[in-house]
């Protein structure tokens, strides 16, 4: 039976690869995690979405598999995770995984076999298909990778290409074959068995093609999304997954919705439909990128537009929310001047978790990590940045804007190691660690966080603890004062008559707050804020740079 436990949750996102390295060889692991489990719980969050740490040739950093069943040499053994899990569950944290089933890696086993002939059981795991062109040279349709050139790549074995929307070492899976979905199957429920809560799946909207794989019409906002995103026969794989899988368990699944518009909220997740439970819309991160990820200015009420548009789905939906994750740069350098590191981080917070949803807090992102100020190409290790600033160096021109645009917003600047003191390597590994330490771990940093009773760090204990179990955030309904404003995000969350009034001012200067009118006269306290002189009552007041306030009013 469902208990929608993940209701009431709290998630912290950990990147394996850069949380904690136990044993020197500079790449995070899984004793490294079980090490940091009393920290997790001091911050009051109730899971965890462990991004992959299956049997990985890394390509793309685990998210290419080859193994599904078993745990990275690097991160440790199947005993490790089952310490791991063991020691969550006792402390009250469920354990979220990452699924990965849009595609495998080149080195998986079922990869191997259906390359090796045309005729193996395992060919049609895939879509394999012949070049197309006079001469059978092209690739068979115009597909673009996600990660930079055509979505096909040629096997010499056999003389035919096989798709991939993602690295050559990532061949898409062919949901279309009823085997390949049994195999889906069978692989939740082997991890089911385990303990494991639920799954973060992974592009999940990717993985029912257009029959026929027509050539794309070359839109340079969508680069083809089109065809991949919601096909033919998404809703009736996830349905038949939910029904032989997930519905059996008392899991929560949250599907990566890149390209998911609130239009498609209801369709994705109603309860009813038996699919997703939730979805991470990046409809947000619009608001200061194109197709999210060409800069442009931030402008706040584009951003409350999409955010309000999100709360008020239908209540047979349930949201996520979350600025960072391991694939967008830190939230602070995108929204907060860098003199207002603190009280912006702490504003953010309040703004996003006093929202209806699951919350989500990336790794880091509790001490106010940022961005790494002066990147220079050797040191993306990224393979999108990498693939990127290759094409751009054939075009020339393109090269500074190439590295303006990975300056702000490579998916390197979330990798760099999770800064846990000031001692060599931000305390993440006593070796040399797998990728650049942000330099300002020297005042950026966990041990100087616990120390400091006003820090972003405790501060978000703080939201937490006031969050878990608070039935005015879980259940109230939501409203949108000022929504053109680009200065204030202001909203206020009302269940049974009390109400929780939002104010942050999102710039780095003074703005005038005026009292919606409907507040007027009632009783209140202040609940929440990040400075210590905020207003105690509810009422017009000056809102100092990034200043937030809740107001309980009744
Ligand atoms: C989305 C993941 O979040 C990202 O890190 C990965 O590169 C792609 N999917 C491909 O799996």
């Amino acid at each position: 039976m469902k208990t929608r436990w993940y209701k009431d949750s709290v998630f912290y996102q950990i990147y394996p690869r850069s949380f904690c390295d136990s044993n020197g060889d500079g790449i995070g692991d899984i004793k490294g995690i079980i090490s940091k489990l009393d920290y997790l719980k001091s911050l009051g969050i109730t899971a965890v979405w462990l991004s992959p740490c299956y049997k990985s040739p890394n390509d793309d950093n685990g998210y290419d598999i080859s193994d599904y069943r078993d745990i990275m040499d690097e991160f440790g053994t199947l005993d490790d995770w089952k310490e791991m899990i063991e020691g969550m569950h006792k402390r009250g944290i469920k354990l979220v995984m990452d699924l990965v089933v849009n595609h495998t890696s080149d080195e998986h086993e079922w990869f191997k076999q259906s390359r090796s002939s045309i005729d193996n059981p395992y060919r049609d795991y895939y879509f394999w298909r012949k070049g197309s062109g006079k001469d059978g040279k092209k690739p068979p349709n115009n597909w673009t990778s996600r990660f930079g050139g055509s979505a096909w790549a040629y096997d010499e074995q056999t003389g035919e290409y096989y798709l991939h929307l993602f690295s050559k070492k990532q061949p898409d899976l062919n949901w279309d074959n009823p085997k390949v979905r049994q195999e889906v199957v069978d692989i939740c429920n082997y991890w089911f068995e385990l303990g494991v809560d639920g799954f973060r799946c992974d592009v999940i909207i990717y993985i029912s093609k257009q029959e026929g794989l027509p050539n794309a019409k070359w839109n340079p906002f969508t680069c083809g999304d089109e065809y991949f995103v919601i096909g033919p026969h998404y809703h009736e794989y996830i349905h038949e997954i939910n029904q032989k899988s997930w519905s059996k368990y008392d899991i929560m699944t949250v599907g990566e919705g890149q390209g998911i518009t609130v239009a498609d909220a209801e369709s994705m997740v109603a309860e009813p439909r038996e699919e997703l439970d939730a979805i991470f819309t990046f409809e947000h991160q619009e608001a200061d990128a194109r197709m999210s990820v060409v800069p442009r200015k931030f402008k706040l009420s584009r951003f409350k537009k999409i955010m309000t548009s999100w709360q008020n789905i239908p209540n047979t939906c349930w949201n996520s929310l979350f600025l960072e994750n391991h694939d967008y740069s830190r939230s602070i350098p995108r929204y907060i001047k860098p003199e207002f590191r603190k009280e912006g981080a702490k504003m953010l917070a309040v703004t996003m978790n006093f929202m209806k949803g699951t919350p989500y807090i990336f790794q880091g992102q509790e001490i106010g990590m940022t961005n790494i100020e002066h990147f220079k190409p050797k040191d993306y290790v990224d393979i999108v940045s990498k693939n990127v600033y290759k094409i751009a160096k054939k075009i020339f021109p393109l090269v500074p804007v190439v590295k303006w645009a990975l300056q702000k917003r490579a998916r390197d600047h979330a990798r760099t190691p999770m800064q846990w003191s000031a001692e060599e390597n931000a305390g993440f590994t006593t070796g040399t660690p797998w990728m650049y330490v942000n330099p300002n771990y020297k005042e950026i940093n966990v041990a100087e966080a616990e120390a400091d009773p006003d820090s972003v760090l405790n501060f978000y204990r703080k939201i937490n603890k006031f969050r878990v179990g608070n039935k005015i955030i879980k259940d109230g309904t939501y409203n949108e004062f000022y929504a053109k404003s680009d200065k204030v995000f202001v909203y206020a969350r009302e269940l049974h008559g009390v109400s929780y009034l939002v104010a942050a001012n999102w710039t780095h200067k003074v703005v005038e707050f005026d009292l919606p009118e409907q507040f007027k006269g009632k009783t209140s306290k202040l609940v929440m804020s990040n400075y210590f002189d905020s207003k105690e009552e509810a009422g017009d007041c000056n809102l100092m740079p990034y200043e937030a306030v809740v107001w309980e009013i009744k």
